[in-house]
């Protein structure tokens, strides 16, 4: 348990939960406290789906800028290396994983959403890269991973102005996958992720990893690892159930672990 960033589990949902007041600024501490929780979450069978939730005002601001702003060239590779694996760990989770945006979500903290798997964001959330008005650019994943989400021309647009999207806009742009009245936004994300946690974990985070996986490779890599994963889980209780629910009672019945 950090002392910014803590894991709330409720049945099989586990909650990461930032509270870094005001603006939940992700200092050096909460980068180490992220990787923490990621790697708790990840570890533990009985937690089925994950949320990313920065409370009821704001989701997260971005890195630190005040404690940022003095550090030379070597001290910041050193910083963006320790949040960027952070935000891998977020992303490597095996479990499916949704951030639950209230209020702002802007550069680290837009960076932090985009390692989930989806994103659920209360109609006054607003969300962007501004780093540019910092003068940088997004150093934690935000040139690699938003173009790969939303595709090249969008995400250079939000990278090179800077500006603030409102939660209409990302729905429209695939930067949001639900948008919900602000009261609405952890029930929404609890909604959603119950829908994923009684399903056979082993075949999902298969799924998960193949997907992600394959986005990063050629297409006949990919197809290597669909393969691979797709042969791997005849090895599961869950496959000889899932099937043979699938031919004594018919589709859709399987009950899993
Ligand atoms: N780092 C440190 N402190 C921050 C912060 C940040 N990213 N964002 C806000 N704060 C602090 C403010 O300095 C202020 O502190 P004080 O009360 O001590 O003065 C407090 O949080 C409240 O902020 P505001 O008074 O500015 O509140 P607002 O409601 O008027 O505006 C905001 C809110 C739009 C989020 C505005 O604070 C803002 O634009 N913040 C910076 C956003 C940003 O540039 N994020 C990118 C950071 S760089 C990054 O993330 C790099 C990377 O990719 C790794």
């Amino acid at each position: 348990m950090g002392e910014f960033v803590r894991v709330e589990v409720d049945g099989q949902i586990a909650t990461i939960r930032l509270d870094r007041p005001k603006m939940n600024a992700l200092n050096a501490q909460v980068s180490g406290e992220i990787a923490a929780a990621a790697a708790e979450v990840s570890g533990d069978g009985a937690i089925r789906a994950v949320i990313v939730y920065g409370g009821e005002r704001v989701f997260a601001a971005g890195a630190d800028i005040k404690e940022m702003a003095p550090l030379g060239v070597a001290e910041m590779a050193a910083y963006a290396a320790r949040l960027q694996a952070a935000l891998n760990d977020v992303a490597g989770i095996p479990k499916p994983v949704i951030a639950a945006i209230t209020g702002y979500a802007l550069g680290g903290g837009l960076e932090l959403a985009l390692c989930a798997d989806f994103r659920v964001l209360g109609e006054s959330a607003k969300v962007g890269q501004p780093e540019i008005q910092l003068g940088v650019i997004p150093g934690a994943g935000g040139t690699q991973r938003l173009p790969r989400l939303i595709g090249p021309a969008k995400a250079k647009d939000l990278i090179f102005t800077g500006r603030h999207v409102a939660a209409a806009e990302a729905l429209a742009i695939g930067l949001a996958d639900k948008v919900v009245p602000d009261a609405e936004v952890y029930q929404a994300a609890r909604d959603m992720a119950a829908q994923y946690a009684n399903g056979p974990a082993v075949a999902l985070r298969a799924a998960k990893q193949a997907i992600d996986r394959g986005l990063e490779v050629d297409l006949a890599t990919g197809l290597d690892i669909e393969r691979l994963h797709f042969a791997s889980l005849y090895a599961t209780e869950d496959q000889k159930n899932g099937m043979r629910s699938f031919m004594e009672n018919g589709p859709g019945k399987a009950v899993f672990e």
